[in-house]
């Protein structure tokens, strides 16, 4: 039987699903704040935007280790609840916005920004396309830092090559998409591989209770179902073959 892929499920099953937990995609404080690390001269002034934010998990920790003022955006309503709540409950509400939009359609000005932030999103409007069409809204030598889906090898094993180019067509090697950044108006800063922690301890394991309550939820309804399977499949593969794939944060500047 064919495996379903991630674009066959309904986007508000996902998205419920995916807004009970704290990320919504592998990533860590620590390695959002060694991202950070390469940002120089941020100020009080420093306008930064996270993209495709979900509910806030790096929004937060960004606030709290930059200065500046942080608008965070997503398409799903109710991760923006989340995040705007959450930024009150850290006493950000005057630093930090949530706002609903599409990454593809930004309502900003044109060099509005010092860094555009974006963890696990790119992928939902292309690498390349994200980069080039995102950069106008940076301030000329203003910072771009995101995570994307990377091949850490030439080559890889068919079951993983068809999963991920399935999810992310574009997928490809570290040296492929600094490239991209190149070829796009920036220059490369900095990439570095994120550690399995970053799949473990935030992504896989708390999605083992949110499974359970999901399907509790759900029961007999096989779309629910097969969402939950997919992500089990998705777990099973990391396993197996993440010697072949990973996030890569990649830093770089607007020329
Ligand atoms: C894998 S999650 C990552 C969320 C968060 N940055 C994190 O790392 O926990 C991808 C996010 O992109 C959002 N998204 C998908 N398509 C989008 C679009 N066109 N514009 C804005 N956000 C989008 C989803 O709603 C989801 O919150």
């Amino acid at each position: 039987m064919e495996e379903a892929t991630i674009h066959e499920f309904d986007f508000a099953l996902i998205n419920e699903y995916f807004s009970g937990l704290e990320r919504q995609g592998p990533g860590s404080p620590e390695a959002t704040i060694r991202a950070l690390s390469f940002i120089p001269n941020l100020s009080d002034e420093s306008k930064i935007a996270d993209l495709g934010c979900g509910t806030g998990g790096q929004t937060m920790v960004l606030a709290k280790n930059t200065p500046g003022t942080i608008t965070a955006l997503d398409l799903f309503p109710g991760s923006i609840d989340k995040l705007n709540i959450n930024a009150e409950k850290f006493g950000l509400q005057n630093r930090v916005k949530g706002i609903v939009g599409s990454m593809d359609h930004l309502p900003f000005q044109n060099d509005e920004f010092d860094l555009i932030w974006s963890e696990g999103a790119i992928a939902n409007i292309g690498f390349e396309k994200g980069l080039n069409y995102w950069k106008r809204f940076l301030k000329k030598g203003g910072f771009l830092s995101v995570t994307y889906e990377s091949w850490f090898t030439d080559e890889r094993p068919a079951e993983i090559e068809k999963f991920w180019v399935d999810a992310v067509p574009e997928i490809g090697t570290i040296g492929h998409n600094i490239s991209i950044m190149q070829k796009t108006g920036y220059v490369p800063v900095a990439a570095f591989t994120l550690p399995e922690n970053c799949w473990l301890d935030t992504y896989f394991i708390p999605q083992k209770v949110r499974q359970e309550e999901f399907l509790k939820k759900y029961a007999g309804n096989k779309t629910a179902e097969s969402f939950i399977a997919y992500l089990r499949h998705e777990a099973e593969l990391y396993s197996k073959y993440k010697q072949y794939y990973g996030y890569v944060f990649y830093i770089g500047k607007r020329i």
